[in-house]
């Protein structure tokens, strides 16, 4: 989902820049917004209004699975350094 939605303008991956460098990546979207508030306002359809990002909707099942996905791939800043890189 995120590859056919988001992928133009976001790197949805845990590596790279996005396509579109205005565009925030995907992996440090935590540090910008609690992936929390993120699912709500993907469900109230706030994430519009602002750059060239489009106005998506989608249902509650795909916006969890997004959500997961987001914390999946967050770059941990905090814990970054116990971690061992595999
Ligand atoms: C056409 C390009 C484009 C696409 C497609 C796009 N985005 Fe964005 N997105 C942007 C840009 C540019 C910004 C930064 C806007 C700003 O800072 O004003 C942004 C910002 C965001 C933000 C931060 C919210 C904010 O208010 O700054 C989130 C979260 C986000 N995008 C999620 C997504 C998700 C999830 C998808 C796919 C479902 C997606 N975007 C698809 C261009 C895009």
């Amino acid at each position: 989902m995120a590859e056919t939605h988001c992928a133009s303008c976001h790197a949805i991956g845990k590596k790279g820049q996005s396509p579109n460098p205005k565009a925030p990546r995907f992996a440090t979207l935590a540090q910008l917004y609690p992936l929390d508030n993120l699912a709500e306002a993907f469900s109230e359809g706030i994430l519009v209004g602002h750059g060239p990002m489009p106005e998506f909707q989608f249902e509650p099942d795909q916006i969890d699975g997004l959500i997961a996905y987001l914390r999946s791939i967050q770059s941990p800043r905090k814990r970054a350094k116990k971690r061992v890189v595999n």
